[in-house]
């Protein structure tokens, strides 16, 4: 396994646990990718399978189960795990309904340790993080990688940075990282302020862990491979996820690429990246057939967690798309509601960014681009508890409403 520049014309290569997080020539994002041999693909499944009786730490996490696809080199006890992934996969009896089609589910990565999908991700980076002998690691989040990233730190005895956009992040969420004994620096403006002040300010001592790390990414990608196991190894038509800076597409688009490239599956889902209207630069730019990226100077929506108006991954992103024949589309803060009333009132639960998942399959169904028969698996990447404050503004008679068209 190496690391790789992501640019298909720079292709520069690097060591596996060299500590850089952009191509030393181009200052692209670096992938990480290996052509090792493995057993067929019968086997490996059953590998699988059967590790999700064993009680060894590996075994018992969701993402370390499937670490032939993961990177390498670590010893047994130096993984920083939670048994975060094993998350289920639920009907969306209902719900499917609402928005116009017949065989719905939902991918629920909010189930995780934290709440949050980045608990996936977060597992791989920050047994990195130490592997590399870092003392210190940092992010700039909207809440949830930062809640993530001070567990596995303090999990890790590392020391956690966090850059905020100040007065944008759910209370919840912040009230986890403070939990976990996490430094917080607010920073005015938005995410992409934090960001960009957490690369400026930051000491070379602090290793970062957005999702520009690519062991975040591999982390992720794991999510595909249990959703797929879940599924019997048969791709559902669709896959569709909410885009804030679009790392977990990336990382989707990657386990595709890699269980297609292995035979584990024939078929391919095509996936479908959903963004907030005020939050939307990735939906303008598939719509607009553009390759360069119009970032939102001023990103606006409800979803604070994917308030983002320049996404760092949008070229892996729309790497996942093509190789999917896939689309991204947006949806209005008003669908969003709706549609996380909907999934409230089945008894499931999420954030408002996950809910977009919902109101993007409604909205396609209506277009006529999606057939009401196809099978669609939605990932819903945060839990509901993760902003109350969402929930308690809401209007009663938006939840009214929903229970009347579930039959409640
Ligand atoms: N859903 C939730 C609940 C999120 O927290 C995020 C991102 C996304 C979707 C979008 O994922 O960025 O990979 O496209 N949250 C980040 C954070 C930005 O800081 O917690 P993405």
């Amino acid at each position: 396994m190496h690391l790789r520049c992501s640019a298909i014309e720079c292709h520069t290569a690097l060591g596996l646990h060299d500590r850089v997080f952009a191509c030393p020539k181009c200052g692209e994002l670096l992938e990480i990718v290996f052509d090792g041999k493995l057993p067929d693909p019968p086997k490996l499944k059953k590998t699988w399978l059967e590790r999700r009786a064993s009680s060894d730490p590996r075994d018992s996490s969701g993402v370390w189960r499937f670490r032939e696809f993961l990177p390498d080199g670590y010893g047994d006890s130096e993984i920083v795990t939670m048994s975060e992934g094993n998350t289920p996969v639920l009907r969306g009896q209902r719900t499917a309904g609402w928005a116009g089609v017949r065989r719905l589910w939902f991918k629920h990565l909010g189930w995780n340790p934290t709440g949050s999908f980045k608990d996936l991700g977060m597992t791989v980076g920050i047994t990195e993080a130490k592997f590399v002998g870092a003392k210190a690691v940092g992010c700039a989040s909207t809440g949830n990688t930062a809640a993530s990233l001070a567990a596995y730190a303090a999990r890790a005895g590392l020391r956690a940075q966090i850059y905020l956009p100040a007065g944008q992040v759910s209370p919840n969420k912040l009230a986890q990282a403070l939990d976990f004994g996490a430094e917080i620096i607010e920073v005015p403006g938005s995410f992409d302020d934090a960001i960009e002040t957490l690369l400026h300010d930051s000491g070379a001592d602090v290793y970062f862990l957005n999702s520009i790390n690519p062991f975040r990414i591999e982390g992720q990608k794991t999510a595909m491979f249990e959703l797929l196991e879940q599924f019997g190894w048969q791709a559902p038509d669709y896959l569709v996820v909410p885009g804030g800076n679009l790392g977990n597409s990336s990382a989707f688009g990657k386990a595709f690429i890699e269980l297609k490239s292995y035979e584990l599956i024939d078929k391919i889902p095509r996936m479908i990246v959903v963004q907030a209207k005020g939050a939307n630069p990735f939906a303008r730019l598939w719509t607009s057939g553009s390759r360069e990226l119009q970032a939102t100077a001023h990103p606006e929506t409800v979803a604070t967690a994917i308030r983002i108006g320049n996404p760092r991954s949008w070229k892996k992103a729309l790497r996942a798309i093509e190789f999917t024949n896939g689309l991204v589309i947006d949806v209005t803060d008003e669908e969003i509601g709706e549609a996380k009333a909907m999934i409230g009132r089945d008894g499931i639960g999420c954030e408002p960014a996950s809910a977009t998942t919902l109101a993007g399959i409604r909205k396609l169904r209506e277009m006529g681009t999606i057939d009401p028969d196809a099978t669609i698996a939605a990932v819903l990447t945060g839990h509901a508890l993760k902003d109350t404050d969402y929930i308690i503004k809401a209007s009663q008679s938006l939840r009214d409403e929903a229970g009347a068209v579930l039959g409640i």
